[in-house]
């Protein structure tokens, strides 16, 4: 059994955003305190450093930890040709600009966490500047100091990012079950006739609600 330290307030919003989420993808993980806590907490986790002297402190950091994998390499690379999709990825603790070129190669649909310790207007401007959608966003204040953290999603047109979907309520537990709610509330409507945009919102929504479906059975 591990100890469960409590963590840093910067650190311990990003746990609390990634808790409706199985898969937790830590770019960056560092000394491994976010990466233990969440799989002390349910949480598969996928740890990250660029540097092998780097990957081999955090494996010393996660050993005992069977939750916890961890793998080398810069940024999304480390997670390239890995078997198992993550359902959210967190890139905590580094400069506005080293978020920035890091989440720049995140998958697309994805949700990422950012928490910059510093930079965060270039940070910012550079996520607008490359389409990102912002899910939702925090403030952490810590020893004097203020941190921001966004979730953000990377997102096109090809890819139907769709703001119909209420994802920045994704982080309540209630969420999937509300969603259902208002997919049956939907479909017991269609004995009358549809408007167009009320046909586009039942699609969207039952994505999601089968996609929150597919998550509860795999986590049962
Ligand atoms: C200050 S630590 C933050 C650790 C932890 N994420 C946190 O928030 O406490 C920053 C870590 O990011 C790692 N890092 C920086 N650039 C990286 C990159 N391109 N890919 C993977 N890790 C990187 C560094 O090696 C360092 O361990």
């Amino acid at each position: 059994m591990h100890r469960r330290r409590s963590l840093e307030p910067r650190l311990a919003l990003v746990a609390d955003w990634c808790r409706p989420y199985a898969v937790v993808a830590d770019i960056g993980a560092g000394g491994g305190q976010l990466s233990r806590y969440l799989a002390d907490h349910g949480h598969s986790v996928i740890a990250t450093e660029r540097s092998a002297p780097g990957a081999a402190v955090l494996r010393q950091a996660l050993a005992g930890c069977p939750s916890a994998v961890v793998r080398q390499g810069d940024g999304f690379q480390a997670l390239r040709d890995l078997g198992r999709p993550f359902d959210v990825a967190v890139v905590a603790g580094m400069g506005g600009p080293t978020i920035l070129r890091i989440v720049s190669e995140a998958p697309w649909g994805v949700p990422v966490v950012v928490q910059p310790m510093q930079g965060w207007r270039a940070l910012r401007q550079g996520l607008a500047a490359a389409a990102f959608r912002w899910v939702k966003a925090g403030l952490c204040h810590q020893r004097d100091r203020f941190y921001p953290a966004w979730m953000v999603v990377r997102a096109d047109e090809g890819q139907r990012f769709e703001p119909l979907v209420p994802r920045e309520m994704a982080c309540h537990p209630e969420y999937p079950a509300w969603l259902e709610r208002e997919w049956q509330r939907g479909m017991r409507s269609t004995r009358r006739q549809k408007t167009p945009s009320e046909a586009v919102w039942l699609e969207v929504i039952g994505e999601e609600v089968q996609r929150w479906r597919g998550k509860t059975s795999l986590s049962d």
